[in-house]
């Protein structure tokens, strides 16, 4: 059964106190997650026993080295429900998405196409398709929000009946209104109304928080960060469709040693292998093996029981923040769909009607709460809904009810200082 309280004895850094003596109340786990002893561990031993490169050497170091990488993409891929050879290791999402419009949007895109991302995206799913647009001639389309927190469907399907799209980009669950899209309806729409058309979902805040599966979700994409699913920083991942890979529809964007098959001197020739094609120069293989001990973690915790954790964190911050005087919490109010799916996780955004998001955190902080205050690198909706800056409370696996009664708690002093009490 899952123990957020025991689960905490995994993350040596909750016991870091703040401000001299405070206990650190970390709710900014959207921004980045702790990571587990596991994971900090698994980086050492590697470091201190299998160092050396893969698939460059003959010696047992190197084979070492070489099967701790293979093992590690096997089980990431196996958490996302992805062949192994359809997992490219990148740096982080934004690096993934990035290689999305350089190896396929490139080769793939022309004048007239379009591209479809949402008003909801992070600056990541949005300013590279921007760019793409720029090299290519293609047209950035971007659906809009109903009610301030949901993507209006209508607008997509509208979008989609003109027809000529290429591309639809759209998160899983939003960074800051915590969201949970319907992919489901999303890629039905999108078969049906465009079939010739890719869809790549980022899923940076859902693998965290909720069980998936790339082929189950039927899209053509998947793009995610380890270092909010409790990996180190540094490296994460693009999922892209086996039978795509095959039909070279994807090609490499990076270029170096380790993805090549003959190189002469004015010309060569790539890796046919699908994980070497795309890993251009010395991988980080500790950090990949950190990821794959971060997925094996949150599958012994039990996914769904992670999200539902998740959920009720949400509901509590949800229910508790919203009696605060002056305080607007943005987004849904919590709910299970007809399918047990909550319709939002991870996070819960605030705007207060006088005091600035960037003076809350500050308070916050003084009171041992880290919080993130800003656009969250989503000012696209921020404008769209009139928010100059919003705050936002953000859990993991590790977060509880009592680290939100802090944060509720030290409201008191910014009402305080701000004269409501
Ligand atoms: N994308 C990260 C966030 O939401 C950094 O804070």
């Amino acid at each position: 059964m899952f123990d957020s309280k025991t689960v905490r004895e995994d993350f040596p850094i909750l016991n870091e106190t703040v401000h001299q003596s405070l206990p650190l109340v970390y709710l900014d786990s959207a921004a980045t997650s702790q990571k587990p002893n596991q994971v900090i561990e698994a980086i050492t031993e590697y470091y201190q026993h299998n160092t050396a490169n893969v698939h460059r050497g003959v010696h047992k170091l190197s084979d070492r080295s070489t099967q701790v990488w293979d093992d590690s993409r096997e089980t990431i891929a196996q958490f996302l429900g992805a062949a192994a050879e359809e997992l490219i290791i990148t740096r982080n999402t934004t690096e993934a998405i990035n290689g999305v419009a350089y190896g396929w949007g490139d080769h793939q895109l022309k004048a007239g196409d379009v591209i479809v991302s949402t008003a909801m995206e992070h600056h990541a799913n949005l300013v590279v398709w921007q760019e793409l647009c720029k090299r290519t001639g293609a047209t950035l389309k971007v659906v809009g929000l109903k009610n301030e927190s949901i993507l209006n469907l209508t607008q997509l399907e509208e979008i989609l009946e003109q027809g000529s799209v290429k591309l639809v980009a759209f998160g899983h669950v939003s960074n800051t209104l915590g969201t949970v899209n319907p992919v489901k309806k999303i890629v039905s729409l999108v078969r049906k109304l465009a079939p010739e058309s890719r869809v790549l979902l980022d899923a940076a805040q859902s693998v965290p928080h909720m069980p998936l599966n790339f082929h189950a979700l039927n899209v053509d994409f998947l793009v995610f960060s380890g270092h909010k699913m409790l990996a180190p920083m540094g490296v994460g991942g693009l999922l892209v469709r086996k039978s795509m890979l095959l039909a070279n529809e994807m090609q490499p964007w990076l270029f170096g040693g380790g993805m090549i098959n003959q190189v002469h001197e004015l010309d060569a020739t790539y890796s046919d292998d699908l994980a070497d094609r795309y890993t251009a120069g010395t991988p980080d293989v500790a950090s990949v093996r950190g990821l794959a001990v971060a997925c094996e973690y949150l599958a012994k915790l039990n996914m769904t029981e992670v999200m539902m954790h998740d959920f009720s964190l949400v509901q509590y911050a949800y229910e508790k923040l919203s009696k605060i005087p002056g305080l607007t919490v943005i987004g849904l109010q919590p709910a299970l769909d007809e399918d047990g799916i909550p319709n939002r996780l991870g996070s819960v955004a605030f705007v207060h009607d006088e005091v600035h998001a960037h003076d809350l955190a500050q308070i916050l902080d003084s009171e041992g709460v880290a919080v993130r205050s800003g656009n969250h690198c989503t000012m696209p909706l921020h404008i769209a809904c009139g928010w100059q800056a919003t705050t936002r409370a953000s859990f993991n696996v590790y977060s509880t009810k009592e680290e939100i009664d802090v944060l509720v708690k030290a409201f008191d002093k910014v009402l305080k200082i701000f004269g409501r009490n």
